[in-house]
């Protein structure tokens, strides 16, 4: 059976990014899935409604995250924390998706990165109420991960 497309939203455009890491330790741990669109967050122009409503004006990076949005049959958003909310790549990358059905209907998971004390965590409840709005439907990370497979040194 083909794998199942996960989009990934990295809101980190930092060299060396912890949250990049997850997103690729979801995939590595990820049975039966694809993450794709990792870096894209990255690339996007800050949201403008004028752009948006013109969608012959649209940058290739605008289509790419809503072709991969609309492909994709859940999310992985990884963000980091900055001044105890959440990364403004992350949040464009969501309002990006506000006029789309992209995240409708679709398993959602929040996660984080930092080596502050909450591990990321507080960048989470801002975004949660608006992606429900979207319709994401978010789900929890169940169970732990064996101590050193985040930053790989065990298989
Ligand atoms: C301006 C700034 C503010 C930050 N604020 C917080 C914070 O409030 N809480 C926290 O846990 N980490 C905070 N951090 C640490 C980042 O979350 C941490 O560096 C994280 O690794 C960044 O994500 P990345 O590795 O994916 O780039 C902050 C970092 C910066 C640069």
């Amino acid at each position: 059976m083909a794998d199942r497309v996960v989009l990934g939203l990295c809101g980190s455009l930092r060299q060396g990014s912890l949250n990049a890491a997850l997103l690729r330790l979801v995939q590595r741990v990820g049975t039966g899935i694809t993450v794709v669109g990792g870096d894209v967050a990255g690339r996007l122009p800050l949201f403008n409604p004028d752009v948006e409503n013109d969608e012959g004006s649209w940058p290739a990076s605008v289509r790419e995250l809503r072709d991969l949005a609309a492909r994709a049959e859940g999310v992985v958003v990884a963000t980091p924390e900055y001044a105890h909310g959440p990364a403004g790549v992350t949040k464009n990358a969501i309002d990006w998706l506000v006029g789309s059905a992209g995240l409708a209907g679709k398993p959602t998971l929040l996660v984080s990165a930092s080596p502050g004390q909450a591990g990321g965590m507080r960048a989470h409840a801002p975004l949660m109420p608006t992606l429900t709005l979207l319709g994401a439907v978010l789900v929890e990370l169940r169970g732990r991960l064996p101590r050193g497979l985040a930053d790989g040194r065990r298989r």
